[in-house]
């Protein structure tokens, strides 16, 4: 099976690529890339106009499966990912049962075998995501497990957190932080702030991931071991990882497209659709995400994406957290990012780098790579329908906005997963 893409705006960070050229697949490869390359017996895709880049490298997603599957499962989820250019996505493990026993580990990645995405996985770093009590790290390993996260939650025991990382770098795996601290956080349903008071909620403040994230890097530190923060929302944070960075404490970051897009105002209307956590934050807060990215403290961009079903979403302040977004990452982060940011600059932090950070083969089009590829319309302007959404659940925050850019095509190990020309 061979697939040539032709004319088509090649655009790879990971060998410093911008131009005009085609490019051949093959066999699950990327078999060739250059300028008027011709060959027989292969289907022409007329890339005219398009971006053609490595697929999106999403780590950070909420595949639901097992036990959840109502919200999602690994089929539906990797629908969701084709159609929002993710060709490798990495799951997380607070579904149910949680994600740790090698058991579970290889159930998920044997089914997921078949799905449209390659699928990784963290698994718990304690068990149950109870906090106390690590779980068989080595044997998580062994069944295919690439990182560790207690996601959802912090991991409440620091003396287990410490454990993890140390044990991690020796496994191969990364440990990725939800940073919250608790007792800041309970209860409350959004961002900290005017909106919060003018609705009469409870809110969570900053100072809960600031002060989770403080808690990670100094935990890392203490032995010099890496820690990745997940889905950083505070100007706090994103100066307590720069500062760390400069002192050099081996962490990373990622944040998603939501905070780059969207503030706390977005709760006025009392949708929970909007409700996440960590909150929608400040202009402020949005602003500094931005910095973050430019200079490289956020080293990359996921999604978070959380699926939940209508029914469960209707009450604003019984819904669970979490919004869907791996069908819109990429357009709601182009449009967050239009001029501040290159075309090549972001997608570096939204396939390169992640795939780097989870030590996997993909985020790059050079030869010999698997042949994952999104191919979008940069300037094309759409409207989120998301009854349109391809995943299981409807809860995106993005529902009813006009976002700029659209991803025409994806192409997983070189069959065509989606096609919305
Ligand atoms: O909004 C969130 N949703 N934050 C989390 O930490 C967990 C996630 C979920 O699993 O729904
Ligand atoms: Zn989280
Ligand atoms: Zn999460």
């Amino acid at each position: 099976m061979r697939l040539l893409l032709q004319n088509a705006r090649l655009i790879d960070p990971s060998q410093g690529l911008d131009q005009v050229g085609d490019l051949l697949l093959e066999d699950g490869k990327i078999a060739q890339i250059g300028k008027d390359l011709s060959v027989e017996d292969a289907q022409i895709i007329d890339g005219t106009g398009l971006v053609a880049a490595p697929g999106l490298v999403d780590m950070h997603v909420h595949l639901r499966d097992p036990g959840l599957t109502y919200k999602e499962d690994v089929y539906s989820g990797c629908r969701a990912a084709a159609a929002g250019g993710v060709t490798s996505l990495l799951a997380m493990p607070n579904t149910k049962p949680a994600m740790d026993t090698p058991e579970t580990v290889r159930d998920l990645l044997e089914r997921a075998k078949t799905a449209d995405a390659a699928v990784y996985t963290a698994a718990c770093i304690t068990k149950g995501l109870g906090g106390e009590e690590l779980t068989d790290l080595a044997g998580l390993k062994e069944a295919g497990a690439i990182a560790l996260s207690d996601d959802g939650r912090p991991v409440v025991n620091t003396r287990r957190l410490l454990e993890a990382l140390e044990q991690a770098p020796s496994l191969g795996m990364l440990v990725t932080a939800h940073c919250e601290d608790l007792y800041l956080a309970s209860g409350g349903l959004m961002n900290e702030g005017e909106v919060s008071r003018k609705l009469g909620v409870q809110g969570i403040p900053a100072a809960a991931e600031d002060c989770g994230t403080a808690r990670e890097i100094a935990a890392a530190a203490s032995i010099g071991a890496p820690i990745h923060i997940c889905h950083v929302s505070t100007k706090g944070s994103v100066e307590l990882i720069r500062d760390a960075k400069a002192r050099g404490v081996k962490v990373t970051a990622e944040t998603c497209p939501h905070y780059l897009l969207l503030t706390e105002e977005a709760l006025e209307g009392r949708d929970a659709d909007f409700r996440m956590n960590p909150p929608l934050r400040t202009e402020e807060d949005r602003l500094a995400l931005i910095e973050g990215l430019k200079d490289g403290t956020l080293d990359a961009i996921s999604t978070d994406h959380a699926p939940h079903s209508p029914e469960e979403k209707a009450d604003f302040l019984k819904a669970p957290n979490g919004s869907i977004g791996m069908e819109t990452s990429l357009a709601a982060t182009l449009t967050a990012l239009a001029g501040k940011m290159t075309l090549s600059e972001i997608l570096q932090k939204m396939s390169w780098n992640p795939a780097k950070l989870l030590g996997i083969p993909a985020g790059t089009l050079q030869v010999d790579a698997p042949a994952d590829v999104v191919v979008f319309d940069p300037e094309k302007c759409w409207t989120v329908d998301e009854n349109a959404l391809h995943g299981k659940s409807k809860n995106t925050p993005f529902k009813g906005m006009t976002l700029k850019g659209k991803v025409a095509m994806t192409i997983f190990h070189s069959r065509i997963v989606y096609d919305g020309r």
